[in-house]
């Protein structure tokens, strides 16, 4: 189906949301509208407040101004019709630790008020895509933090929610089951209404339609990952790789380029214009050596860098 045949119906629109927890901004005027069907990502360091927004969203939190609607419907005015059309994998993951996975996905279904049968095959689905089902009539304090991580986006499901909040799905997870757990998201993903959160770039990258990065309380940029990393690229990077490369070069180099970084084996030069032959023109007859050029594209690590002056990972 083409886009013009589409109407797209808005899921999620937030104007103006704010949360201050004494005198600080946690959420502070944020702005989103995510359409359905999108698989939406807030990407953030620690404490930029990706879990307040989305606390506030599924009205768990009230908001200190602004508001936001959930299909329509206003979280403030009408949360009892949000809550049944909602459901969430919190990042404190909250489950019935003395009750096995079975028992755990009953509560949660039999809350939303479903039937119990409809219940019973849903966590049958949803115990064998999410790899649990050997493990499944085991109490859940025995279970390992990725299982539990994975049982408490199984419950996230079993209400068949027609938008999903993930804070931080794949925390805690090792390489492997994160992949994993991707791939599951990826399943999920179109038939629902996803809001992720994440601090890791990759996983935004790969799964979001469309990625917010959200520092101190503000979404800094917003855009689809191709776009975040358009907007920086009248910035290049390139990578020098030489030999004989002294001190006194690299600060030379800092003359003539904005940002000129040391790494392994030579250096990387940043610049909004960046000729290649200038360069080595002016790296040959100071008696460097160079193996290897390269002119990288800009990553969602560049765009982060770009727009908050920090790594994300600190
Ligand atoms: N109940 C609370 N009382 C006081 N401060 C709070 C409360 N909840 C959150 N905060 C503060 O609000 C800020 C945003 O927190 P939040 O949990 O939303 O961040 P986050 O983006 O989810 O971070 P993380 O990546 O660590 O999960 C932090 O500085 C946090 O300490
Ligand atoms: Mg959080």
């Amino acid at each position: 189906m083409s886009d013009t045949m589409v109407e797209h119906a808005i899921a999620i629109q937030t104007s103006g949301i704010s949360r201050v927890f004494k005198k600080l901004r946690a959420v502070n005027s944020v702005n989103l509208t995510i359409q359905q069907g999108e698989l939406f990502s807030l990407l953030g360091p620690n404490g930029a407040g990706k879990t307040t927004t989305i606390k506030m969203l599924c009205c768990l939190l009230k908001p200190s101004s602004g508001t936001a609607t959930i299909m329509g419907h206003d979280i403030q005015k009408d949360p009892l019709a949000v809550k049944q059309i909602i459901d969430v994998s919190p990042q404190e993951t909250a489950l019935s630790e003395n009750l096995n996975a079975w028992e755990n996905l009953n509560l949660t279904g039999r809350s939303h008020g479903l039937e119990k049968s409809v219940v019973r095959q849903r966590s049958q689905e949803l115990l064998e895509m999410m790899g649990l089902m050997d493990r499944s009539k085991e109490r859940v304090k025995r279970f390992s933090g990725g299982m539990k991580r994975r049982l408490s986006i199984a419950m996230a499901l079993v209400s068949d929610p027609q938008v999903l909040f993930l804070d931080e799905p794949t925390l805690g997870l090792d390489p492997q089951s994160r992949a994993a757990m991707w791939e599951h998201i990826n399943q999920i993903k179109g038939s629902k209404t996803v809001m992720l959160t994440t601090h890791y770039l990759e996983e935004a990258d790969s799964l979001a339609d469309r990625i917010a990065i959200m520092d101190e309380g503000r979404i800094v940029v917003l855009g689809t990952s191709q776009e975040l990393k358009d907007g920086i690229s009248e910035q290049s990077v390139l990578r020098v790789e030489a030999e004989g490369l002294t001190n006194d070069v690299v600060e030379r180099l800092r003359e003539i380029y904005p940002e000129v970084t040391v790494v392994d084996g030579g250096v990387e030069i940043r610049a909004e214009k960046l000729d290649l032959y200038e360069i080595l023109d002016f790296l040959r007859p100071r008696g460097i050596v160079v193996r290897s050029t390269q002119l990288k594209q800009a990553s969602l690590d560049d765009v982060f860098l770009h727009h908050t002056g920090r790594e994300l990972r600190e």
